[in-house]
């Protein structure tokens, strides 16, 4: 801790160019952003996926923008050192380019995160195009689009035909003309992950892409095997957290209930005389 630096919108362009990798990861509370900003991953994006992480819904659908500006501003706090995405909700951007430019207007000015995300292809570029234009740092996500999961079929592998790979690189390029300095590339084979990857001179940060991308995305409590037993399948477990945590839970209660916790050294030893009084 110390030396990390704070990485910058230029600097997405930059390590493209120099086929540096980076890493990006989520956090929800101001806890975790003080462990990330404590590591050397260099992205943290609050998402919408803490419609499920921390609220137990099942999809991210519902997600509010005043719920992702209570989310934000605690993980904007904990990590300074750490580039900062804030997520737009469903519904938040998809009514019209006001709609959409007012509410990262929000975004941003409440909480002082350095960009925002919105996911779609081709369809959105229109609206993104207007959101940069009035000065928003705009970060796309395709592929597999959790708010529309509904209508592409559910949360499944995206890209698997040569039509709908061609069109991925469609709506990649779409959206790098439109603006956005990087975008999320979410569950597609390693192959179209790579393909585009190469059609883009911005970071193409892949979640389930493939390792040819230029940065990996994992949700947290994902990747430190602390959510349960859903694990989905470009999922690793760099930590087993959970089971730490039930660990240190039981041990806490063993001692409790057998007498042995707290000890002196966690007891405020100071002699008082206590008056009579029972
Ligand atoms: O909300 C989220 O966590 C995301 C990731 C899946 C990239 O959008």
């Amino acid at each position: 801790m110390g030396d990390k630096v704070k990485m910058t919108i230029p600097d997405f362009k930059k390590f493209k160019e120099e086929g540096r990798k980076f890493a990006y990861c989520t956090a929800y509370d101001y806890t975790t952003a003080t462990i990330v900003d404590e590591s050397d991953v260099e992205i943290i994006l609050v998402g919408d996926s803490l419609s499920m992480i921390m609220l137990g819904n099942k999809t991210t659908v519902g997600v509010t923008v005043d719920t992702m500006i209570h989310h934000i501003k605690p993980v904007v706090k904990g990590a300074p050192h750490t580039f900062i995405v804030g997520d737009m909700p469903f519904g938040s951007y998809n009514v019209s380019k006001e709609q959409a430019i007012m509410t990262a207007n929000r975004i941003l000015m409440e909480t002082n995160c350095d960009c925002v995300k919105l996911e779609g292809g081709v369809e959105m570029a229109d609206m993104i195009a207007a959101m940069v234009k009035a000065g928003i740092p705009v970060m796309g996500h395709i592929g597999l689009t959790p708010q529309t999961a509904t209508s592409i079929g559910g949360f499944k592998v995206q890209g698997g035909t040569p039509e709908s790979a061609a069109k991925l690189i469609e709506d990649a390029k779409a959206l790098e003309a439109a603006g956005v300095f990087s975008m999320v590339l979410e569950c597609v084979p390693s192959v179209v992950g790579k393909a585009v990857s190469e059609a883009l001179s911005i970071p193409v940060l892949g979640i389930g892409a493939g390792p040819d991308v230029d940065c990996q995305v994992l949700v947290t409590q994902d990747m430190l095997d602390m959510y349960g037993d859903f694990k989905p399948k470009f999922v690793k477990h760099f930590a087993h957290v959970r089971k730490e945590m039930v660990d240190g839970l039981n041990l806490f209660h063993k001692e409790t209930v057998e007498g042995t916790f707290p000890s002196k050294e966690y007891c405020f030893n100071k002699a008082v005389d206590i008056p009579k009084l029972y």
